[in-house]
């Protein structure tokens, strides 16, 4: 029997089971994310605007942050992909009267931020599709597209850019922040490792880091023009200190809800924390879709 487009089936199926194995971390149960992660319930780093700047202070700048990068200014339509728990797909429906869509692969994270618009009155500007990247069909007609700490999970880099991209009007702006690796030569030497084999598929199910040049690869191949690009490595390690904090504080809870994980969870951050700077950074990027990018001189 002779297989049709093999090489397609493969890629499909492959890429339908990352999104599967990172359910295994998303589908917990948010109680368990609620310990530590604060009000904002937003698993990605925050800005830090002074040492005695809180969690939930800091997780506020880095979504105004995030609202800059991608020019909202009031009732844009936004796509965020990975939305997570909804943070800023809350935030963004709040503050700037977006509609927002966000989608995720995890049943339980598009039902949990599903309740919380509702409770906030604001299920008319924000709805949630349970899907991967690599199922949505982007229409062309999104102001914004979010992609924050989202592409680590994703094995196709350059296909998800191309849907976010696919998704903007003309005009329309990306934002992408990721974890990743300082250089090819990092990325060689720390992927097989244990403790990084712990991180990505331990924990997470799936992850890959790649060298922040690969993404910007991905953002000139989707054709965008890139305006913006901030390391906010020393931000994510002040995060995860606070994170750590919070798994201490509620050992027991955690310990309660899924026996192991805490110290699974501290395992993990602690990995994460030791990298920084060495072989991993954090960047975010913006990118525009338009030929002239966001240079404004007077043509
Ligand atoms: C680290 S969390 C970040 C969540 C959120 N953006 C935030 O800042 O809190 C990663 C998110 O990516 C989502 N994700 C993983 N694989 C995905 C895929 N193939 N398509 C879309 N989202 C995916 C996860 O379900 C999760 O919501």
């Amino acid at each position: 029997m002779t297989r049709t487009a093999p090489a397609a089936d493969d890629a499909g199926l492959m890429l339908k089971a990352a999104a599967d194995a990172t359910n295994n971390h998303y589908d917990l149960t948010p109680e368990i994310f609620e310990c530590f992660l604060g009000e904002h319930m937003k698993y990605t780093c925050g800005i830090y605007a002074s040492d005695d700047c809180t969690l939930d202070e800091a997780q506020e700048a880095k979504l105004e942050f995030i609202a800059n990068c991608l020019g909202i200014q009031g009732g844009e339509r936004v796509l965020d992909i990975g939305v997570g728990w909804g943070a800023l797909a809350l935030y963004l429906a709040d503050r700037y009267d977006c509609q927002v869509l966000g989608i995720t692969p995890s049943g339980t994270q598009a039902s949990y931020t599903r309740e919380r618009a509702r409770s906030r009155d604001l299920d008319d500007r924000v709805q949630v599709q349970q899907c991967s990247v690599y199922d949505f069909k982007p229409d062309g007609a999104f102001d914004a597209v979010a992609m924050v700490g989202v592409i680590e999970h994703m094995p196709d880099h350059q296909r998800a850019v191309a849907t976010a991209a696919g998704a903007l009007k003309s005009g329309g702006r990306l934002y992408m922040s990721a974890t990743c690796y300082r250089n090819d030569e990092q990325f060689t030497e720390f992927t097989p490792r244990d403790s990084s084999r712990h991180v990505q598929e331990t924990i997470f199910g799936f992850a890959t880091l790649r060298p922040f040049s690969k993404l910007v690869g991905a953002v000139e191949d989707a054709k965008l023009s890139l305006f913006r690009a901030t390391d906010l490595t020393l931000h994510y390690e002040r995060t995860i200190r606070d994170w750590l904090e919070g798994i201490a504080n509620h050992a027991d809870r955690i310990e309660e809800l899924r026996p192991g994980l805490s110290a699974e969870l501290t395992r993990y951050l602690e990995t994460v924390n030791t990298g920084w700077g060495h072989a991993t950074k954090h960047y975010a990027l913006a990118a525009v879709r338009s030929r002239w990018g966001l240079t404004d001189v007077g043509r």
